[in-house]
């Protein structure tokens, strides 16, 4: 399989920018598909579904083979288990290969207690470096690492994002080392009743000190991809703020933060409506000017989670569902080039 798989990537390489640029290319981005055993099973669980590798690769299949899902995709992150299964005798990375589309890999080790029960940090999987070889091998030419950052009056404590963006800047080195482009995702939560104000201070200080790290790190800024939260107000505040408000403060953060090396930041959609999240980023597009990075989408609920009602477990359901979800890719793209 290794060998097969490599022959699409021309040679057996497919070099980190270019695997950038493909998966960047004019309207394209990543379908988040990598939910987690966890997450899967609370994904499915208010459809009344049981989350067994089974359903889940149905469910999978069910997206991932939509026609027309090329032209817009130009990266799938999968879920370990998804990456070992297959779709008619091929795995799931060597058909999405085929069909001219990234195949990527969550390599984080979810989340565990940190200092207490509050804060959460990223495990650190035991068997990083031999896995992100296996990855490798198996055609995964990205990857991804999730933080996940909890707002309050006095959350983020120092001594959690010094030991949770180490994590990160260590994955991104390996990942590097091992010829796969590291998206670094240090996703500042939607929970909780913060304001906008609150939410942009804590994102600009958690990518000023991710960068400086990196930086000190040696990682090389021109081959990872950032994924990053949009600012919001928390989700208990009650307030939603409008997209061109959304735009002007997430724009303004990252421009404060995010050196121009940068080659692409992709938005993660945290929880907001597939409505909000399409039209945030096509407003944040819209506003960008002189941004100086490509600014795209790695949705995960945002992208699937009408499909997934649709479709509901049930094979009848599975043309329906691929409309839907064909639909917002649609307009998630146009979204991308700031054209809805
Ligand atoms: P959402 O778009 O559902 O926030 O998921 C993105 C993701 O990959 C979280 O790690």
């Amino acid at each position: 399989m290794g060998i097969h798989i490599n022959i699409l990537y021309t040679n057996n390489v497919l070099p980190m920018q270019d695997t950038i640029q493909k998966i960047l290319a004019e309207g394209k981005g990543i379908l988040a598909a990598d939910e987690s055993t966890k997450t899967i099973e609370k994904r499915f669980a208010p459809l009344g579904l049981t989350s067994t590798p089974e359903l889940n690769q149905k469910y999978r299949e069910m997206l991932l083979t939509t026609p027309g899902i090329e032209q817009i995709l130009g990266g799938v992150i999968l879920f370990d288990e998804t990456a070992h299964q297959s779709i008619d005798g091929k795995s799931f990375p060597e058909y999405l290969a085929e069909r001219g589309i990234v195949p990527g890999i969550k390599v984080d080790g979810g989340l565990e207690n940190f200092d207490g029960s509050f804060e959460q940090i990223t495990k650190v999987p035991a068997d990083l470096d031999a896995k992100l070889k296996e990855y490798y091998q198996m055609g995964l030419r990205f990857t991804k690492w999730r933080a996940a950052i909890k707002i309050t009056d006095i959350f983020p404590t120092d001594a959690f994002l010094e030991e949770d963006l180490n994590r990160m800047v260590d994955f991104a080195t390996a990942s590097q080392a091992n010829q796969m482009v590291p998206v670094v995702e240090p996703e500042v939560l939607l929970d909780g009743n913060h304001t906008t104000t609150r939410c942009e201070e804590i994102e600009t200080k958690v990518l000023k000190i991710l960068f400086e790290k990196l930086k000190s790190g040696g990682v090389d800024l021109t081959k990872l991809l950032l994924k990053t939260s949009m600012v919001l107000p928390g989700e208990a505040s009650g307030v939603k703020a409008e997209p061109l408000e959304v735009a002007s403060v997430t724009l303004r953060t990252l421009k404060n933060s995010v050196p121009p090396e940068v080659p692409g930041i992709v938005f993660l959609s945290g929880g907001q409506t597939s409505d909000e999240a399409t039209n945030n980023l096509d407003e944040i597009v819209k506003l960008k000017n002189d941004a100086p990075w490509q600014l795209s989408f790695s949705f995960a609920r945002a992208l699937q989670s009408e499909a997934l009602e649709i479709w509901a477990g049930k094979d009848e359901n599975v043309v329906t569902a691929q409309k839907i979800f064909v639909t917002r890719l649609g307009l998630v793209s146009k979204a991308r080039n700031g054209q809805l």
